[in-house]
């Protein structure tokens, strides 16, 4: 497994391969790697005939009250782990590198940008459909995975890639959870015993949410309405600590809707502690 630190040496390899006609997947995250991570550079192995991991902690992407600087860092286990997948090579660029002196160029996120996240973290998006545009053009490759997980941010950057011609294929991978139904998260290991356990209720809201659909409830904000008092269950005791939203929205617009005739996507924020947590499961009608 190669190690590429500056953008030239991660570009140059990729050309390599794309030259011999090879498929090249390609698989960005932000470092201290859980299973779901390596599901995604997994996918990649199997489906491409090589894979490029990056890490970086891209700062844009952060607002300055957040928490880019205690943003775990375990790179020595997350070289480890994507070795033992059959990753051909990681990309860990120093800051510099990808913002030199005087970068002031940025991406316009698509509309699907603006409600939900980016409503709680207006700054968000543009940090990440520039570094992931950015990422895109320093390694060529021909298909690029993302988790649903992050369910808006992949909506985020399907919409860039259409609207800008980006010739790469997005592929989507499924949530990867802990056995009882936490999504697994970097940030998970924020959270203490307890708050481990109130941690659950985004799962239970989502669950809520799905088993009120299959009893016949087709009112998006009667479906709300379930997933916020699954939320905060018996009060803050057993509960989130708050909840910036818990959305049943168009799964491909992130619209509003009244009835739940198409297919629908459960979105959840909430705050456990300090972290904050985010979940998601598609609803069909
Ligand atoms: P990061 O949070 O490190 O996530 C990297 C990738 O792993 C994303 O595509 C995310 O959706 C996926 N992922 C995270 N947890 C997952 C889980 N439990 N199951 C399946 N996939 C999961 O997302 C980012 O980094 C950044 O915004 C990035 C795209 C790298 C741009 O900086």
């Amino acid at each position: 497994m190669q190690i590429l630190r500056t953008t030239k040496q991660a570009t140059e390899l990729v050309w390599q391969w794309r030259r011999r006609d090879a498929s090249v997947g390609l698989v960005p995250t932000m470092g201290a790697l859980h299973e779901g991570h390596l599901s995604l550079a997994r996918t990649s192995v199997g489906q491409c005939d090589h894979t490029v991991t990056t890490i970086f902690v891209n700062p844009t992407q952060f607002a300055p009250h957040e928490d880019l600087s205690r943003y775990p860092r375990t790179i020595d286990a997350d070289l480890e782990g994507l070795r033992r997948e059959g990753v051909s090579a990681v990309f860990v660029p120093e800051s510099d590198d990808i913002y030199p002196p005087g970068f002031s160029t940025s991406v316009q996120p698509p509309s699907v940008a603006q409600s939900l996240e980016g409503e709680f973290r207006p700054t968000h998006f543009q940090g990440v459909a520039t570094v992931v545009l950015k990422l895109f053009h320093i390694l060529p490759t021909t298909h690029a995975f993302f988790g649903q997980k992050d369910y808006q941010q992949l909506c985020v950057i399907r919409a860039m890639v259409r609207d800008l011609n980006v010739p790469i294929e997005i592929v989507a991978c499924p949530t990867v959870r802990e056995t009882d139904g936490l999504a697994m998260s970097s940030r998970n290991r924020y959270l203490n015993a307890e708050q481990r356990i109130r941690a659950l209720r985004l799962f239970a809201a989502l669950d809520a949410a799905e088993h009120a659909v299959h009893d016949g409830q087709r009112d998006a904000a009667t479906i709300e309405r379930i997933m916020q008092a699954t939320l905060l269950a018996d009060g803050p005791e057993q509960g989130v600590d708050s909840i910036d939203y818990a959305k049943l929205v168009d799964a491909q617009t992130l619209q509003p809707i009244r009835q739940l005739d198409d297919r629908a996507v459960a979105l959840i924020a909430a705050k456990v502690g300090a972290t904050r947590l985010i979940d998601n499961r598609l609803i069909d009608p």
